[in-house]
This record gives C-alpha cells, structure tokens and sequence, in this order.
C-alpha cells in the first residue's frame, strides 16, 4: 500500500531566482510576498519536478512539448531553459560555465511509512542530468554523485547500489533525460527499488494546478461520461460535479461547503444538459435553476475550488495561485477553512500548496499554521529569494499579540524585518 504521499522537505539550488531555498513542508502550505519574489519560481520548481516525474526530457521539462497521442501539451516553464539557471545580479559578468540547478526532495508514504530522499542536478544550457540520486529509508537505490562522470560523453552514469555481487554495478544512461524512467527498464533492478522508483515517480508527477477561470466554468463540459479529475482552469468543471453529486457522501459535503462559501441561499445544485447531453453546472435558487453564465465569477471559483477536494481522482499536492483571487474578503476565511480541513482529514488528504496576496487571509492562521505558511523576499543586492516561515521570523509571536498579523503585513512590516 503506498496511500497518501507527502513531499515533506524540499531544496532547491540555482533555479530562477531560488539561488538556495529549503523548506520543510506541511499538508497546507501557503506562500506570501510582494510582487516578483519568487513565489511562482518556487511553483516553476515544482513543475519542473512533475515534468520529470512525466519522463520527460531536461530540454521538454524546461521547453514545453506539444501534444502526442499518450500526453497532453506541456507548456514551457515560463522563460524556457534560458532563463531557468539563477542569475546573480551582484556579480560581475563572467564566462564561468554554467551553475548546475538542484532539486532535492523527501517524501514520506503514508501507507508504509518509508522515507525516500530523491535529488536531480541538471544544466539547463546543455540540456541535460549532470547528477542525480535515489534512496529509501537511507538505503542507497542509485547514486551518480560518487562517479566523474564526464560531461563531453553522450551517457551518464550511476551506481546501482544493490548490483548482483562481482557485476559492475554501473550502469549507463542518455543524460539527456532522468535516471528515473530509464533506470525501470533494466531488468537488473531488484522488485523493490523498482517499486520504489514508482512511488518517488508518482510524487512527483501527480501534481494538479488548478487556476479555475470563470470564462471556462461557465462552458458546458466536453466530456458527457463521469470526470474524476477537472482541467487546470476548469475543464470539465460540470462533469466533475456531475462525478461528485452522483456519491451521497460527498455530495453532502460539497453542497455544504457550498452553501457557506457562496452569499446566495441556494437549495441545490444541479447539472443541466445541452443538446447532446454535455453537463453545465447550475444552481438552483427559489425553483429556478441559473446556469454557470449567469452565476458570479466569485461563486463559480468557489464551486471549481471546493469541487477539486471531492475529486474521485485526488492528486498527492494541489497548487492554486492567488487562492483569494475574485472572492470577496468576507468569504476568504471559509476558504481558508476549506483548505485547513481538507488537508486535515485523513480521508482526502491532500498536499496543498497555495499562494496569495491577501494578509487578510493570515487573520485566520492559527500558532501551529505558521510553520508553513511561508513569507518570500528577494534580496535587493543578489536577486535571489528567500522563502522563510513566519515561525522563524525573530519575536514574532509577541509582535504578532500587540498588532494584528494583517496589518503587519499591510504595512510591510514582514518585508522590513526580514
Ligand atoms: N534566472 C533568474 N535569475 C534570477 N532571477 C530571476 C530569474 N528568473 C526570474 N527571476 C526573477 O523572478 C521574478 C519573478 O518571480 P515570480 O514570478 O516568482 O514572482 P511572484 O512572487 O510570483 O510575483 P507575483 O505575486 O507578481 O505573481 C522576476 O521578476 C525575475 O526578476
Ligand atoms: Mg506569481
């Protein structure tokens, strides 16, 4: 049983403006900071770790690749692989080669309980893995950072620690893509590190970012069959309702989450059907039903946000930028809450990492949130962001009993002390 799985730590080297970020991570993460401090560079990051869970290759990930038969269109990391090697603005131009950019995860498995310690070096410039490694509860699977591996050759190399005795336990892959996919094609990986290699696969490819736009909620849905998972900016947003109205158990906890979260008194949701049976959402108010074209931008966010926990195919982490975007002030705390108890229960957990702009969203933190809501700056001299906790940020617990927390923000407090 591999259940639920939770990137609890992350590094990140060299990458956009993260010239050395480390986070311990919890199930609700939230970002804040002005304009331009890193905060989507850290979303890039994690992009870019689902393209490798994908397979995709280093120039793919950081490229974009356009549709196939078996995979969606993938976009590029916004900037391409041009922009994705840290520049350092303090420093003088020099034609020193190219900085290597880090990721390293850790994830745990809520069904086992093991630990797996997963990092990539690439080099966006050449297009290719410069290093990389994988192990399980401290147990080496692979590693390539102990061999020179020498960057003129077309392969690469890793040790694989569990080789069979007196075999050469290198083996040799293209380094124009991870180690990861190509390494379950050997047949010499033992049934265990391969299970492994799946599970550090799915963490890091079943990732969801969801941006629902209004325009695109109020269509009908394509598909006509049940949707277990919506579109990134509301694809099939009726179609999944329709998913989830059709379980009672969730269905009376979306409408309930629902009936909070909007100001208007509805009774019901209900799924229209166009011409050819297509679902739209509608709500249902005195015994009319409005469909999504009539309903606010606000509410139908609401509707796709609230529908992407009750999704019957939940990802590991969810990310929503600007989770207050289009919802009124009054309704943030529900939304708020909506994320603290979804990334709470044990049913549906999720990993969620989200960012905003609104500190009138910190009001309804509480002590324990602070260890992962996550405040981002950018150092004025270097370019390069940090990315601290509020938990960390020097006597912030009594600062925070004299004033309230929005206004510090509000006033730019945080980015004065920090
Ligand atoms: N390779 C790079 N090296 C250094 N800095 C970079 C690099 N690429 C991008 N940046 C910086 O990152 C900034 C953008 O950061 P990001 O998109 O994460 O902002 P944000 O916090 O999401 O802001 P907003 O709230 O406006 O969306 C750019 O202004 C740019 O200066
Ligand atoms: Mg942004």
């Amino acid at each position: 049983m591999v259940g639920v799985l939770l990137i609890f730590s992350i590094r990140i080297e060299n990458f956009k403006s993260l010239a050395d970020v480390s986070l311990e991570l919890g199930s609700l993460n939230l970002f804040l900071g002005t304009n331009a401090s890193g905060k989507s560079n850290f979303f890039d990051a994690l992009r870019v770790l689902q393209g490798i869970g994908y397979g995709f290759t280093v120039d793919e990930v950081l490229n974009g690749k356009p549709k196939t038969a078996n995979s969606d269109i993938w976009e590029q990391i916004r900037g391409g692989s041009s922009r994705a090697t840290f520049v350092d603005k303090s420093a003088e131009r020099t034609d020193t080669v190219e900085g290597v950019i880090r990721f390293r995860v850790k994830l745990s498995s809520g069904g086992s309980g093991e630990v797996f310690d997963y990092g990539i070096g690439i080099s966006a410039a050449q297009g290719c893995v410069r290093e990389e490694h994988l192990s399980a509860d401290g147990q080496e699977i692979y590693d390539s950072r102990n061999l020179s591996n020498d960057i003129s050759q077309p392969y690469f190399q890793v040790k694989y620690y569990r080789g069979t005795v007196g075999r050469q336990p290198h083996f040799s892959f293209e380094k124009s893509k991870p180690v990861l996919h190509q390494i379950l094609q050997k047949s010499e990986i033992e049934v265990e590190d391969r299970e492994s290699v799946k599970i550090c696969i799915r963490a890091l490819s079943n990732t969801q970012r969801i941006d629902p736009s209004p325009s695109v909620l109020r269509e009908y849905s394509s598909a006509q069959s049940w949707v277990r998972r919506m579109g990134e900016h509301g694809e099939n947003f009726a179609a999944l309702v329709k998913t989830i109205l059709r379980n009672s158990v969730n269905r009376d906890r979306y409408l309930s989450w629902l009936k909070q979260l909007t100001p208007i008194e509805f009774e019901d949701v209900v799924i229209l059907s166009g011409a050819v049976g297509e679902p739209l959402f509608a709500l249902r108010e005195g015994g009319i039903d409005y469909p999504a074209p009539v309903l606010s931008d606000g509410t139908l966010r609401f509707a796709a946000i609230a529908a992407a926990f009750f999704q019957e195919d939940m990802p590991d982490i969810l990310t929503i930028e600007e989770i207050e975007n289009g919802i009124h002030a009054s309704r943030l705390r529900l939304l708020v809450e909506l994320l603290k108890t979804q990334t709470q229960s044990s049913l549906d957990w999720t990993q969620v990492m989200a960012t905003t702009h609104s500190p009138v969203v910190l009001a309804w933190l509480e002590d324990k949130d602070y260890k992962t809501t996550f405040y981002c700056k950018r150092d004025e001299q270097t370019g390069a962001s940090t990315i601290t906790p509020l938990s960390k940020i020097p006597k912030f617990h009594e600062i925070l009993a004299k004033q309230p927390i929005s206004d510090l923000f509000a006033e730019g407090w945080l980015e004065a002390t920090l």
